[in-house]
């Protein structure tokens, strides 16, 4: 029988890529997504837990799953309730005691088992799964298909080593890890086949991709070579940049490649035409990575890049192991190789123990670099993390003023940034309607959202536009030429051959 789901996403774009998972595995289970909790047999709440606010709205939104369930319970129907993600992780069978309408508590690490723990809950069980188990999850999803439109996310690395102390990542996504670049490829390629012209690469710590190289496994080899005769092939030519390097499956550790590398890798891609990744860590922006900035066009010119603070002792504190002046010097470099390459950032104000000195070492990093947009939160306390127990937190009244203070310069940087490009001519990948009829939107290559008087036929195209006015978190335009990337035809899907015992 048809079910309905409903997933509500919370936090960033690993949990919305994650949550088109599950979604994708639940689908042959019959599972039908819905648009509201109130019409869903199964909800999955796919939580958030990097800033207080984020577990306070999932438990608030909880309070009004379970009236729900039981209006719905009282009609006699069921529904099942799953918290998944980082607060899942966190809070683990907190979750289950301070809301006892939760069936199904699971870490991002336990997805793949979704369908068994749905049928344990449906027998009843309380389900708690948060344990640590990447590689299997990649291993067991089924391959990434959904048609994400033009710009698509791809989750390269998860989790994180660097342990900066008000941070819940390493706890909640556990030890970092790479997926192998055969498998990276062989989703992009599956995504540009299903009609994405942009990818953007994801990762807690993006940049501390170091994916086992290309070679891709005998078996893998072997059972294409078997697809392709059945196709009708006669003749195979293997391929490699250095194809006679082949070596099959590398064992384990040996021979990876960094980010800078798999970006090259994936620009050969023909009909990819932008890239992007985040979120990245200052320390890992290795030479590689910076040479990809200035080699490979399709690398947009535009690097969200968190500094966090202007100040080296808030930095040493929060054990970022970089100065400002590090951070600095790689904006330089990159601003050298990639003149128009633009910047975003994540900056903490608040941190325990931050002095007004130290916040104004922020507001000047901010002037001299100049930002296109950025994030800034107040610190919050993370429990388990090492800066929840210094002893000088900050009044929120203190937090607060610098958060205004901070949010004001960088909201008249990111209006400056957009009036600079009026009249420029740029490139627009039309991703969807706009907010007015017969108006389209998209990205610039800065990341600008950019609206457009366009008719459909231009949406997922790259179209030249000529930037006419600028406002505070977008610009518009009017369309100046449509690139030649033709409409896309979109391949047939590959239909699996038998293979011969
Ligand atoms: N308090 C406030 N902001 C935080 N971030 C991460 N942890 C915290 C915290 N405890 C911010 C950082 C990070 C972004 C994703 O969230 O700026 O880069
Ligand atoms: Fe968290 Fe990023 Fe630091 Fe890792 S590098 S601990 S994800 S802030």
């Amino acid at each position: 029988m048809a079910q309905k789901l409903f997933i509500k996403t919370y936090g960033c774009q690993m949990n919305a890529y994650d949550s088109a998972r599950m979604a994708e595995l639940l689908a042959p289970l019959g599972f039908a997504a819905v648009a509201a909790a109130e019409e869903a047999d199964l909800v999955i709440l796919n939580t958030c837990h990097i800033r207080e606010k984020a577990a306070e709205k999932v438990y608030s939104e909880l309070g009004r799953l379970s009236r729900l369930k039981g209006a719905r319970q009282a009609a006699g129907r069921g529904m099942t309730l799953a918290v998944a993600g980082c607060v899942a992780q966190a809070e683990g069978a907190e979750l289950m005691r301070r809301q006892p309408a939760v069936d199904l508590v699971f870490g991002p690490q336990a997805y793949h088992r979704l369908p068994e723990m749905i049928a344990r809950a449906a027998r009843g069980c309380f389900v708690l799964e948060t344990a640590f188990e990447v590689e299997r999850k990649f291993d067991e999803l089924p391959e990434a298909l959904i048609p994400g439109g033009p710009a698509a996310f791809l989750t390269i690395q998860e989790g994180c080593d660097r342990f900066c102390t008000f941070c819940v990542v390493p706890y909640t996504r556990g030890a970092e890890y790479s997926r192998p670049v055969a498998e990276v490829a062989a989703e992009a390629r599956r995504l540009v086949a299903a009609g994405a012209s942009e990818i953007t690469l994801l990762g807690q710590n993006v940049n501390a991709y170091h994916g086992r190289e290309y070679s891709r496994p005998v078996a893998e080899v072997a059972a294409e070579a078997r697809r392709l005769v059945a196709a009708g092939a006669s003749e195979i030519t293997l391929l490699g940049q250095n194809v006679n390097a082949y070596h099959g499956r590398a064992p384990e550790g040996v021979g990876s490649w960094g980010l800078g590398r798999l970006i090259a890798h994936l620009s050969e891609i023909e009909e990819l035409l932008r890239i992007r990744y985040t979120t990245s860590h200052p320390c890992q922006m290795d030479d590689e990575l910076i040479e990809a900035h200035r080699d490979i066009g399709k690398l947009m010119p535009f690097l969200h890049l968190p500094v966090q603070s202007g100040s080296d002792r808030v930095l040493e504190a929060m054990n970022r192991r970089h100065r400002a002046d590090d951070y600095r010097r790689i904006v330089e470099r990159l601003r050298r190789v990639r003149p128009e390459i633009a910047f975003s950032s994540d900056f903490i104000v608040g941190y325990p123990g931050e002095s007004e000195a130290d916040f104004a070492a922020t507001l000047d990093l901010v002037r001299e670099i100049g930002f296109a947009q950025a994030y800034s939160f107040k610190y919050s306390a993370r429990p388990g993390t090492p800066a929840a127990l210094m002893e000088d937190q900050l009044p929120d009244q203190v937090k607060v003023e610098r958060l205004r203070h901070l949010q004001a310069l960088l909201a008249r940087q990111q209006r400056a940034f957009n009036e600079r490009s009026i009249g420029e001519r740029v490139e627009v990948l039309l991703e969807r309607r706009g907010r007015r009829p017969g108006q389209l939107a998209g990205r610039s290559p800065h990341m600008q959202v950019v609206n457009v008087a366009a008719g459909d036929e231009l949406l997922g195209r790259v179209v030249e536009v000529e930037i006419t006015d600028a406002r505070a978190v977008s610009v518009a335009g009017r369309l100046a030429d449509a690139r030649p990337n033709a409409p896309r035809q979109l391949a047939p899907p590959i239909k699996e051959a038998r293979i011969p015992a």
